[in-house]
Order: structure tokens, then C-alpha cells, then sequence
């Protein structure tokens, strides 16, 4: 378990030099930053750009080939992966140099927080995504599990790259589509080697669960037919009323 913490310091700590740079001249209102790293475990390594803390792309490094984060950019910009195929070479090699010089000397484990959450306002019935956020850990290995009433869940998960944070820590999304409802319960399960135990964080739909915009019109719309019935019967009541009390032979059954 041999991390290399100061590759990633080092190439950080260059693209934000960079930055800096066009910060001193003009005011830079757009910051543009790469991150990459090696490691002994899985994944092997990382190579991805980010602009203004949005992810842009990364390399896949198995694929040998860009992966865009929204496929319009793939289509406006290029980028060889060979660069970044590259640059994880060279990394690999700094990451051999960096354990021998260690002495094979661990990084420590900064252990994660996790929080879950809706994407968008729960509505019973409403398709909707809860995000888990793995935040501030490192290294950069983790196991991140869903569990619907307890059980694995492996249809409808989705996740994101390892993030990097100015602080050279990670942080990272999973997510999971899901229809609320009022029977099932979910959990997001994180391991990580700076946790004694899986970390199980749990969410369930809070109580009262907000009514849907459809049932919403429903019951408007029940409500108008209501109240024209009501103002329809009295108008005719009062009417009647009124007839009756000037004629007297429309008094008794019609
Ligand atoms: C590195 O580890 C070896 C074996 O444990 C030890 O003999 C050697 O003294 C260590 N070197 C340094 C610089 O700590
Ligand atoms: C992730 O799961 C695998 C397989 O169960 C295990 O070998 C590995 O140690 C786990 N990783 C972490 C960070 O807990």
C-alpha cells in the first residue's frame, strides 16, 4: 500500500501555479487545472482535466481513449489520450523512485465523510437520483456499495472519477435512480482503509413526503368543481327561493 502523495502535490501544485500566472497579468475569471496520479492499488492511476472545478475529461487508461464529461465538449474540443497515457508512465516511474527512496513508507489514510441526498424535491411516485458524496479521503481507494432495504443494489448505479480537492485529498458522487416510496429504505456503504468498518450512511424519505404537482392539480381541480357546484346549486336554490316567495302557485312539488 504505497501511495505517492507528492506526485500528485507536484502536479498540482504546477497547474495551479499556472493559473496563478494568468491571475497576476489580468484577472482570470476561468481557472483550468489537471490532476493526475499513480498509485499501487486499483484504480492504477487517474489523468483528468477540470475547468473551474467542473470536471472536463479524464483518460481512460485501460480504453486508451478521452472519456468527455458531457459529450458536446467531445464534440468542440480533442484531446490525445496519448498525452495522458504519457504523463501516467511518467508518474508510474517517480512512483517507483518515490518507494524506494520511502523505504516503502506508507501515506497515511485520511478517512471519509459521506453524505446522501436527493437530487431533486422527493415526490412519492416521481422518478428521482440519491448522490452519495465521499468526501476528503485519500488515498484514492475505495468501495462504495448501495443497499435498498438492506440488499445490494446493482441496477440503476452510476458514479463518478476520483475528484481532486486543493487540499490533495479526493472526494467522489455515486448515484442510484430510484421511484420514492414509503416501504423502502437505502443506504450508501463506504470502505475505506482509514475506516475500522464499512460505513454505512442511511437515508429514507422524510415523513410527510411532499405531494406531487400532479396530485396537486387534482385536488385544485376537485376543488374548483366543488365550489362552481356549490355556487351553481345555491344561485338555483336562491332563484327558486325567490319565485316561490313572489308566486305563490310555484309553491309545493312541481
Ligand atoms: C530501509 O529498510 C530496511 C529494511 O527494513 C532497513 O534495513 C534500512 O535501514 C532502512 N533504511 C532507511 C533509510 O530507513
Ligand atoms: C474492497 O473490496 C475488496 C473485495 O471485497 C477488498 O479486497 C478490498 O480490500 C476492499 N477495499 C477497501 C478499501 O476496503
Amino acid at each position: 500500500m504505497f501511495q505517492a502523495r507528492a506526485v500528485i502535490l507536484s502536479t498540482l501544485f504546477l497547474a495551479f501555479l499556472l493559473s496563478l500566472q494568468g491571475a497576476g497579468a489580468i484577472k482570470a475569471d476561468h481557472v483550468s487545472t489537471y490532476a493526475i496520479f499513480a498509485q499501487t492499488h486499483s484504480p492504477s492511476g487517474e489523468y483528468m482535466f477540470e475547468f473551474d472545478e467542473d470536471e472536463q475529461f479524464y483518460v481512460d487508461l485501460d480504453k486508451k481513449e478521452t472519456i468527455w464529461h458531457l459529450p458536446e465538449f467531445g464534440r468542440a474540443f480533442s484531446f490525445d489520450a496519448q498525452g495522458g497515457l504519457t504523463n501516467i508512465a511518467i508518474a508510474n516511474s517517480n512512483l517507483n523512485i518515490l518507494i524506494k527512496r520511502t523505504n516503502r513508507t506508507q501515506a497515511p489514510n485520511d478517512p471519509p465523510e459521506v453524505i446522501v441526498f436527493p437530487k431533486e424535491p422527493v415526490e412519492l411516485g416521481e422518478p428521482n437520483v440519491l448522490i452519495c458524496h465521499v468526501d476528503r479521503f485519500f488515498p484514492p481507494v475505495l468501495n462504495v456499495t448501495w443497499l435498498r432495504n438492506g440488499q445490494p443494489v446493482t441496477v440503476g448505479v452510476s458514479e463518478s472519477i476520483f475528484l481532486p480537492r486543493t487540499d490533495y485529498s479526493f472526494h467522489k458522487f455515486h448515484y442510484l435512480t430510484f421511484l420514492p416510496n414509503t416501504e423502502d429504505v437505502y443506504d450508501c456503504k463506504v470502505e475505506h482503509w482509514g475506516l475500522d468498518e464499512p460505513l454505512l450512511t442511511h437515508w429514507e424519505p422524510q415523513e410527510p413526503i411532499q405531494v406531487t404537482e400532479t396530485m396537486e392539480t387534482v385536488v385544485c381541480a376537485l376543488g374548483l368543481v366543488v365550489g362552481l357546484v356549490g355556487i351553481t346549486v345555491g344561485t338555483v336554490l336562491i332563484i327558486r327561493a325567490l319565485q316561490s316567495s313572489r308566486d305563490p302557485r310555484a309553491q309545493g312539488p312541481l
